[in-house]
């Protein structure tokens, strides 16, 4: 699978593609200026040489030629980029990650984009497209160092099923990151302005926080069970399987 990021020059974008890139995704860092994603591109493959990352650059056309395409833009340019290339778009899951915050003082807000969102937003401007609110919470610099794995719950909300799917596909294939089906798109509202308040705790803790929910333990748990492959089958004498013991052969036949 081919992701393509819009806006992939900037921390969050770049520290995407390099993360997609090295789990073995395809990955085309999308600008407005190709010089500039060739340079981004560049920087990565050279500071991750051993890795061989998959990484490839264009212009934005070019990123939403691939088969997933991620808008990791700033909030107010994210649903005009994708209308832009709204006719590569067409029929394809789009990943918007674009958070509405505006820093007032010492103090972030979430602001109300059109339509409540950036992702819901994004969705008006590309009707032909799947669009996914997804990866909001995922903080850049964590996900671009590849050292480490980027530890983070990733809530994925969107109206079109096949978009939810394909997007848990590809979270779940990161590693550190539990993709989490959040329900439809209505609820990327409270997911972008939730990010207004993992910034101000950023300050106020000099640090930078990742979402991690509790409570779903026992769901996961089931589900690794489920996956498991089944133990092998006991000796039969061991398991006391009286059935599975050869009758002895007739005397003198
Ligand atoms: N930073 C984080 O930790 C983080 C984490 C999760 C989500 N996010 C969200 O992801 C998005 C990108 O974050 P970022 O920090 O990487 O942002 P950014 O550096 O401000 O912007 C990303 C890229 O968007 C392009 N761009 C800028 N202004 C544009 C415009 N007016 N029209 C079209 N393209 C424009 C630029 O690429 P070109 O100039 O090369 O076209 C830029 O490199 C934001 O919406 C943010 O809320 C950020």
């Amino acid at each position: 699978m081919q992701i393509g990021i819009l806006g992939g020059t900037g921390p969050a974008g770049s520290g995407l593609a390099a993360r997609l890139a090295s789990v073995g995704f395809e990955t085309i860092i999308g600008s407005r200026s190709k010089y500039r994603a060739l340079e981004v591109r560049d920087g990565l493959v050279e500071k991750w040489a051993d890795l061989h990352l998959p990484l490839l650059a264009g212009d934005n056309h070019d990123a939403a030629n691939a088969d997933v395409v991620v808008v990791a833009t700033p909030w107010d340019a994210a649903a005009s980029t994708a209308k832009e290339v709204a006719e590569e778009l067409r029929g394809k899951v789009v990943i918007s990650m674009a958070n509405a915050i505006a820093k007032v003082g010492h103090e972030f807000q979430p602001l109300v984009p059109p339509r409540g969102s950036v992702a819901a937003s994004v969705q008006a401007a590309v009707p032909q497209a799947m669009v996914a609110g997804a990866l909001h919470h995922v903080p850049a610099k964590e996900l671009g160092d590849l050292r480490h794995p980027c530890v983070s719950d990733v809530l994925v909300c969107s109206d079109h099923p096949e978009a939810t799917a394909v997007t848990i596909e590809i979270v779940s294939k990161l590693p550190g990151m539990r993709p989490l089906d959040s329900g439809e798109l209505s609820n990327a509202a409270p997911i972008e302005a939730f990010v207004s308040v993992m910034l101000q705790l950023n300050v106020k803790y000099k640090t930078r926080v990742a979402l991690q929910l509790t409570g779903l333990e026992k769901h996961f748990a089931s589900l690794e069970a489920a996956k498991a492959p089944a133990a092998p089958e006991a000796p039969a004498e061991a398991a006391g399987d009286e059935s599975a013991k050869a009758d002895p052969p007739a005397k003198g036949k």
